[in-house]
Formats: structure tokens, sequence, C-alpha cells
């Protein structure tokens, strides 16, 4: 059943740095942000899903400095490799940008004319650590020196990897730039600022309104209780971005026009299909908007974003889905012991749908972070969906063929479990709509056990061998088809490309709006295998490439 009436829904995920190829943890945001938006296109609902790459700010600018590229170049080349990632693991983005486009340029200007003519932009100087051989301004992260604490030396400019302590980069013993090994000097130079805190009341609405998920709304009501600062989005030159109108060698930060580079990629898309953009911004707008988003960058999109949204007189999102880290074995991806994987190296060794399995198989609505734990990764899979889902097909294709020409059988023999299996469609559906798609996955992993049930106490091999049994093994097996094709239904939003190739076996399309009932009479291609399984050969090929990406970058 289609819920009604159908919704107009636009979906993001974060915005890729054009710093670095995807790791597995983008893929977790991407792969649980496709099945949500592949969800509700099944639904028949109206649903935009945008992203892009984030192109903007100094790690960018220095990185193609470093390789002796343009920055440019740089986003160009990585932004072809993101593209062709994502699409390697089937995530099915409407429009992929950048936010180095004219439309982000033109929308980032706009907002911040409108912050300012609402009295929401201030200037105060800052003094701030400076590089005199670059010439440039450094972030913490771009200051190394002792740690005051413990005296480790070569730590970063806010806090000590050896001992944990937190400072500022002033506190640092003998610190230099990380960039040209030169002494910083304190330096001063005018920055704008974001009045955040002109925005509380606004911002505490949004908090208490109910559609944040609790972990979240309880860290931005930290956040907000600690008091709320003004926030600086400004950067001096050399800065690869956006210069700021009428600030000659003021350019903005790159997590001002990161945000906005949602709607500059919307934009781009309604330009080449023809949307209304305005339905999707405007304040009282009759359409949904979600920002699916990991759990680092909460402040931004909580605080920061719907503020100035508000400001700017643009609509605020529907929601927030924050989703955890992920992790490898139980800890923090490590390049050192080649459980950094990325996303392309993957590829190379294992089917993109292992993992969206996986990952759907893990995933809830909480915060919480996610552990691929690749022995069981590679138990799961081939335990619930080579040896579950995709043998109730295998078992029985095969008598369809020999005996039967690959017809189902007229009438179904099970109309009572066929219609529990349909049944239970809506439970499922509210559970990939409230993304506790582990729920959803074990619920349709148990509908296959009935199924495998079924089959095993039926024995079709059996009665294939006693004469006159040729109807029942046609029955049972036809049973079998038949609700091989509901829980593939159910299993498309998560598995698309097994989906194509069930399509295409059973003859028709797995539409959950159209499943009513059975497929009677009806003519099945030949069975080919839908997916193999998991040999942990692969596991360790890809362990050894990813620690092989990492010595390639060393050197
Ligand atoms: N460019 C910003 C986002 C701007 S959105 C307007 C950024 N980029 S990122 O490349 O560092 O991260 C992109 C997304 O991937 C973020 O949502 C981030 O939380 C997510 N992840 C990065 N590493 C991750 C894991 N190890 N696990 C899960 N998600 C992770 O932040
Ligand atoms: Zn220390």
């Amino acid at each position: 059943m289609a819920d009604t009436p159908a919704r107009t829904i636009l979906v993001t995920s974060a915005l890729p740095y054009a710093n670095g190829s995807l790791h597995l943890g983008h893929l977790l945001e991407q792969v649980q942000t496709d099945i949500w938006v592949r969800f509700q296109k099944s639904r028949g609902h109206d649903c935009v899903y945008v992203c892009a790459d984030d192109a903007h700010g100094t790690a960018i600018m220095l990185t193609a400095e470093k390789r002796g590229i343009t920055p440019e170049e740089q986003i160009d080349s990585i932004r072809r490799e993101h593209e062709h990632d994502s699409a390697g693991f089937m995530i099915g983005f409407d429009n992929y940008y950048t936010t180095h486009s004219a439309e982000n340029r033109y929308w980032s200007e706009e907002i911040y004319r409108r912050l300012k003519a609402n009295g929401h932009i201030a200037s105060h100087t800052v003094t701030q650590a400076f590089d005199p051989e670059k010439q440039l301004f450094l972030a913490e992260r771009f200051i190394k020196g002792t740690c005051p604490r413990c005296k480790v030396p070569d730590q970063y400019g806010d806090n000590c990897e050896a001992c944990g302590a937190t400072y500022s980069p002033t506190d640092l013993i003998d610190p230099v730039s990380a960039i040209s090994g030169a002494t910083p000097i304190q330096k001063d130079s005018i920055h704008f600022f974001f009045t955040l805190p002109a925005l509380a009341d606004m911002l505490k609405k949004w908090i208490d309104s109910g559609t944040l998920q609790p972990q979240v709304a309880n860290k931005l009501r930290e956040w907000t209780d600690a008091g709320l600062q003004e926030w600086d989005i400004s950067r001096d030159a050399p800065y690869f971005g956006f210069e700021i109108p009428d600030e000659p060698g003021k350019y903005f930060y790159v997590w001002l026009d990161a945000p906005i580079g949602y709607i500059a990629s919307f934009e781009n898309y309604c330009n080449r299909s023809g949307r209304d953009f305005d339905r999707y911004w405007q304040q009282d707008a009759d359409t949904e908007l979600y920002h699916f988003i990991g759990k680092d960058i909460i402040n931004f999109h909580g605080l920061f974003w719907p503020a100035m949204l508000h400001s700017a007189g643009l609509r605020t999102p529907s929601a927030i889905y924050a989703h955890g880290f992920l992790t490898v074995n139980g800890t923090k991806m490590s390049k050192s012991r080649g459980t950094f994987i990325k996303a392309g190296t993957y590829l190379q060794h294992l089917d993109a749908e292992y993992l969206r399995y996986y990952f759907a198989a893990k995933l809830s609505a909480a915060v919480d972070d996610i552990d691929l734990n690749l022995e069981d990764f590679v138990q799961r899979v081939n335990a619930d969906v080579v040896g579950k889902i995709v043998n109730i097909a295998s078992r029985c294709a095969g008598f369809l063929r020999k005996g039967f020409d690959n017809r189902t059988a007229a009438t179904c023999a099970e109309p009572a479990m066929l219609a529990d299996f349909m049944a239970a469609g809506d439970a499922i559906a509210l559970l990939f709509e409230q993304r506790e798609y582990s729920k959803a996955v074990r619920s349709i992993v148990a509908l296959a056990d009935r199924a495998n049930q079924y089959i095993d106490e039926h024995k079709p091999w059996v009665l294939a061998r006693e004469p006159g049994r040729e109807k029942d093994v046609h029955a049972i097996c036809s049973v079998g088809i038949n609700l091989f094709r509901v829980l593939l239904t159910y299993l498309k939003p998560v598995l698309p490309a097994m989906a194509d190739k069930a399509e295409a076996f059973l003859n028709c399309s797995l539409d959950w709006t159209a499943l009513n009932g059975p497929l009677l009479d009806h003519q099945l291609a030949t069975f080919k295998p839908l997916l193999t399984r998991i040999d942990p050969a692969q596991i360790e090929a890809m362990l050894a490439a990813s620690a092989e990406d990492t010595r390639a970058e060393q050197t």
C-alpha cells in the first residue's frame, strides 16, 4: 500500500571534502541516506537526493600547492573520483555538484547580504597566529609544538595526542607553523561574525520542536545553555573560496558556504529538470527537507545552519538525521592497522551490496557508532543474504524450470502465508521510514526463515522423485517464488542491484505499491545466481591493498 498523499521530499548527505578519497565512513552515511531515498521513492513519494563536493578551504589550497596543481584541478579530479566511488556503491544521487559553483557563489552572497541587512553580521579585530614566511593565518591544526603539560614534542595546536590535554596554540612550547616550519607571530585582522546569540529564541524553539533525535537535541541544549557565541565566518587571503562582497581580501569561511551548497546543488538540479526551486526553500514550504549527517557536524547543522536559514527568510530543515561513526573491528579506522579502507579499494575486492546489507543490518535511528567487524560481516552476509534470502529462489527455481517451463502454478497453495508476508509490509515500511533499518532487516530475515522452513517441511526435492506428485512440487515451489518476490520488494532499497536481477528472473517489477496478489500462471525467466558468498580471502586482499594505499601515500 502507498502512503497517501504523496509527499515531496528533498534529502541531502553531508558534502565530502574535496581533499581526499571517500572511505567506508563516508559510505556509511551515503548508504544510510540512499536506502531512505530509495525507500521513499518505492512508496510512491517524490523524493530528490542531492549532494556535492565541499571544495573550499585552506587544506584544499595547500594540497593543490603540494601537488603542483591549481585548486580547480584538485577539486575536479577528486570530484570525478568521488562520483565514481559513490556510483560503485549504487548511491542514487539525483544531482552531485560542487560548492565551487556559480549557484553557490550567488546564494552565499545573497544569504550573507540578507543576514547583514537584518543586523546579524558583526565585525571585530581578532589576534591570531600568522606564518610570516607563507604570509598566512594559521588555524590551530596548522600549528605544532611541544605539549605544555607532558612535554611530548610535535603536538597540534589545540590538543595533545599523547596526554589528551587541551590548550590554546599560544600555550605550546616552541610552536612552529606545520606548513613552513617558521615560528608563528601574533597578528591582528578584522573578521566577520554571524551573531548567533541574536537568534537564541528561534534556536530554542527549533531545538524543542520535537523533530530532532533526542541525543541531538540534548547536545544542542548543552551548547546553547553554555551560551551561544558569535560565529566567525571570514578568513583572510590567501584562501580558496568566495570573496566576501565589498570586503576585498576577506573570504567566506568554508563552513559558511558548505551547507549553502545543498541549496546550490538543488538549484542546479532544478535548472536541469525544470523543478520549482522556490517551492522547496520558501519559508512556508509544503515540501520536506532532511539532512543526513555524521555526529561530528551536528553543531553546524543544528545551530548555525537553521539560524542562517531563518535570518535569510528561508525554510528550516524538517529534521536532521545524525548517525554515529564507523569503526572497523572495534576501533577507529586506522592507517597503521590497514583498516582505513577507501571506497575504491573496497570495490576492487568486494561487491557493494555486501556492505549495503551489512550497514542496513546494523543501522538504527540513534547516533551510536557502527562497527564493521569483518568476521561478522562475512558470516552475516553469507548466512542471511546468500544462505537465507537468495536460497529461497535458488532452491525453487530449478524445479520450476525442469518440470514446468519456468511457469508458476495457476493457484496459490498458501494464500494465508502469502497474505501474512504482504501484511508485514506496513510495519517494515514504518521501520524504514524511522531509519530503524536493523529492525526492518531483522523482520525481513525472520520472514525468510519462515519461507525456508516451509520449503524444508514440504521437501520438494523428495516429492520430485515420487511419481504423481508433480502438482505438489509445482505448488510448493510457486509459493516459494511468491514469498521471495515479497521479500525482495522489501529489500530493494537496500539491495538495488540484486533486486534488478530478481526482477529479470521474476519477469515483473518489484514495486512496493503494487504488491497485492500472487504471481499466478506467471512466466519466469531462467534463474541466474543473484549473489555469491564472500570468500574470506577477499577480505584479506582488501586489507592488504588498504595497507598498500597507506604506504603509497607516505612515500
Ligand atoms: N565537508 C564537511 C561537511 C559539509 S556539509 C555542508 C565534512 N566533510 S567530511 O568529508 O569530513 O565528512 C563528510 C560526512 O562523512 C560527514 O557527515 C561525516 O560525519 C561523515 N563521516 C566521515 N567519517 C566518518 C566515519 N568514520 N563514520 C561515519 N561517518 C563519517 O564534514
Ligand atoms: Zn601532552
